[in-house]
């Protein structure tokens, strides 16, 4: 078998194994994707294990098909609604049934109200922030904790959105904004916490994709979103710059 190098070396994931949380669909689906044709095990983690299940057939065979003498990497699916700590803890205790380790996290797993703020009841306000922030605290500081009792040098991207950054019209988001606000101060202080630990933790901020998320919303956000098709290429460059083994400092 002739060495594997599907990327520049530095930008390898060969002998990685990566979670990826909400990778059933969507961006988490194509980041999945990405993950693995750079070399990279995987475990997806979603609300929506038998999609998971049924992608993890479909990535290997794009694999198999794209690298036919190489090892096909380990692609395993597992349920968690990350905004649960049991789940969280139970996800994270099965993937290591199927891996021997873990040293890379991308948390995908969010969604959007698209709700004035006056209109937006308590219950979906607890909702989201329990998905987009807690969800993303939870997963990120389990597999933390999981790294630091083994010396694990790890990494970690949180994804956050342009909306946290930035007030998009004419979508009334305001939550949603402000929770993706959150996960990208998130990232930056847990950077600042964990960096003595080998840990480091990046937040990356998507402009609008045309997924199941955009398509439930304005034609408006679907006009910008089909119009960024350079969009997804540079995100996910950016994605193997934080996760790959280039210098920490
Ligand atoms: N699509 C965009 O334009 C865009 C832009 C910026 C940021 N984002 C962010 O990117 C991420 C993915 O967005 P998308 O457009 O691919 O969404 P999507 O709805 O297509 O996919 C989301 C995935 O996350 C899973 N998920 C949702 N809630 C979950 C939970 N509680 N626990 C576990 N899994 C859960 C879903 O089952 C699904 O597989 C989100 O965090 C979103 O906020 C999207």
């Amino acid at each position: 078998m002739s060495a594997f190098t599907p990327t520049l070396a530095s930008f390898s994931l060969a002998g990685k194994m990566a979670v990826i949380t909400g990778g059933a669909r969507g961006l988490g689906l194509a980041m999945s994707k990405a993950l693995v044709l750079s070399g990279a095990d995987l475990a997806i983690v979603d609300l929506n294990k038998p999609e998971a299940t049924k992608q993890t057939k479909a990535i290997a065979d794009m694999f198999q098909q794209k690298y036919p003498n190489q090892r096909v990497p380990r692609i395993t699916a597992h349920y968690a609604d990350v905004s649960s700590q049991s789940d969280v803890d139970a996800s994270i205790a099965q993937v290591l049934v199927s891996h021997p380790k873990i040293t890379n996290l991308v948390t995908c797993a969010g969604f959007c109200e698209n709700s004035t703020a006056v209109d937006l009841p308590p219950d979906r306000v607890k909702r989201l922030l329990a998905v987009n922030v807690e969800g993303t605290y939870y997963y990120a500081t389990r597999i933390a904790k999981y790294m630091m009792e083994r010396g694990i040098a790890g990494n970690m991207v949180f994804i956050g959105s342009i909306s946290g950054s930035i007030v998009n019209v004419p979508q009334p988001q305001a939550l949603y904004n402000a929770s993706k606000a959150a996960v990208r101060h998130l990232a930056a202080s847990l950077a600042v916490e964990w960096a003595s630990r080998g840990i480091r933790v990046n937040c990356l901020s998507p402009g609008y994709m045309l997924t199941k998320i955009a398509m439930s919303v304005r034609p408006f956000y679907l006009f910008i979103t089909s119009s960024s098709l350079i969009r997804p290429i540079i995100c996910f460059l950016i994605l193997f710059l934080f996760l790959s083994n280039l210098p920490r400092r």
